[in-house]
């Protein structure tokens, strides 16, 4: 089984989570004195939020990461212009774009991606979301009810692969229209897009069964994770599609020992709860629609009493940060040896693309390419569209 890894880029400032650490990198902290760079661009004051992830994205390639994750959320950093920003910055580094149907058109989306494609080496993925909350779709002015986003982000992706493999793309659907459109000229050269997305109700399962190359998750148990893979291909199965592949977003504490990761995911524990993180947290529960994940229970104030070590789910595999409500929510605490063995659990499960990230992200991106990717030397493979996929998708546009 191949393995890749990406990391995440932090771009809504997440290393204010960062215990004890009053460094300002941008403009994005928690408050308390400056320690210099605050986006001001008075003289002085050059070092952006932008200059920041630049690092972390350089830092990314130098040190064998594939890709990087960008999250899309009302709160942080819009991440197709952040991209934007970074391709030129970079030369193998792919960055996975989240974005909902809703903030497009599918032309919107086809010309700017092609455009992207041609000046970066057809380095963009895409990861179609369609957003874990209501109120939160309502506040950027979405009606739409989570069912019906879905059901128009089928129609998006059915538009968008047309466009992009025909000339002359007809449509008339529920949501969208298209009347003989289409990439032409050097346009048509550039890759569409891989295509990821994630959400696990059944629309948002039935959606990537028929227009994902990879369905991304959250880390959970082992044996969570291994039924969500075998729901989604036999999904995938009825839409004629048996290559569909499986992503994992897992934060990483790894250390020399295991009692130094153990102390280091400790300090953040014992912060977080100081500072009533998981009461904060639960007030914006209500926020949520997204499924709960198996580990997750609703906020009762007896947890405040709960120790750090009653949050390894599995060994290795730590639910503390989702306690104090850092995301993703699981992350691997271990040495070296055993975030590698965990790991190779998950990739046995089926799970070919990771998305590894540490806390600061730019001095873990070097630690995690010095201790754990070497140990996979000879197993990477580049992420690729499967060719069953890939005959699917001239057929579209025939
Ligand atoms: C790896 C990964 C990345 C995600 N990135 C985003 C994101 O950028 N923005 C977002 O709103 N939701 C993101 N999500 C959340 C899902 O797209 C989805 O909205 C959520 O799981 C709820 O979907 P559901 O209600 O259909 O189950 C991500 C989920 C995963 C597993």
């Amino acid at each position: 089984m191949s393995i890749e890894f990406f990391t995440r880029l932090p771009l809504h400032g997440e290393t204010q989570f960062l215990p004890g650490d009053p460094r300002n990198r941008g403009d994005w902290h928690a408050g308390g004195a400056s320690t210099g760079a605050v986006s001001g661009f008075a003289v002085g004051d050059h070092f952006t939020y932008i200059d920041y992830l630049g690092q972390i994205a350089r830092a990314a390639e130098i040190n064998g990461f594939g890709g990087a994750l960008m999250v899309n959320a009302p709160s942080g950093e819009e991440p197709w212009t952040v991209c934007s920003l970074l391709a030129r910055e970079t030369r193998t580094l792919k960055f996975v774009t989240a974005f909902q149907p809703y903030h497009y058109t599918p032309w919107v989306a086809v010309q700017q991606a092609a455009t992207y494609q041609r000046a970066s080496g057809n380095r963009l993925v895409w990861n179609i979301i369609n957003g874990g909350s209501d109120a939160l779709q309502r506040q950027v002015g979405d009606l739409a009810e989570h069912d019906e986003r879905y059901a128009r982000a089928t129609e998006f992706m059915d538009v968008v692969k047309g466009y992009w493999h025909s000339e002359h793309f007809h449509y008339d659907g529920r949501f969208y229209k298209a009347e003989c459109g289409g990439l032409r000229g050097p346009q048509k050269k550039a890759e569409l897009p891989l295509i990821c997305t994630a959400g696990s109700s059944i629309a948002a399962r039935e959606f990537a069964a028929k227009h994902a190359d990879f369905y991304l998750m959250r880390a959970e148990h082992p044996d969570e994770i291994a039924a969500l893979i075998a729901d989604i291909r036999q999904r995938a199965l009825t839409f004629g599609r048996s290559d569909i592949r499986f992503g994992l977003s897992i934060d990483v504490i790894a250390r020399e020992t295991e009692a130094l990761a153990l102390a280091e995911a400790k300090r953040f524990f014992d912060e977080g709860v100081a500072r009533g993180a998981a009461k904060a947290k639960a007030a914006h529960e209500g926020l949520r629609t997204a499924r709960k994940l198996s580990y997750e229970e609703d906020y009762r104030p007896e947890h405040d009493e709960r120790a750090f070590d009653d949050f390894f789910i599995y060994p290795n595999v730590w639910s503390g940060f989702s306690h104090i409500g850092i995301p993703p929510g699981l992350a691997l605490v271990g040495s070296y040896a055993n975030v590698v063995a965990r790991i190779r659990e998950y990739n046995a499960l089926g799970i070919d693309l990771f998305f590894l990230a540490g806390y600061p992200h730019l001095e873990e991106a070097y630690r995690l390419g010095e201790h754990v990717l070497p140990h996979f030397r000879g197993e990477r493979q580049a992420l690729s569209r499967p060719v069953q996929a890939t005959a699917q998708l001239r057929a579209t546009g025939a």
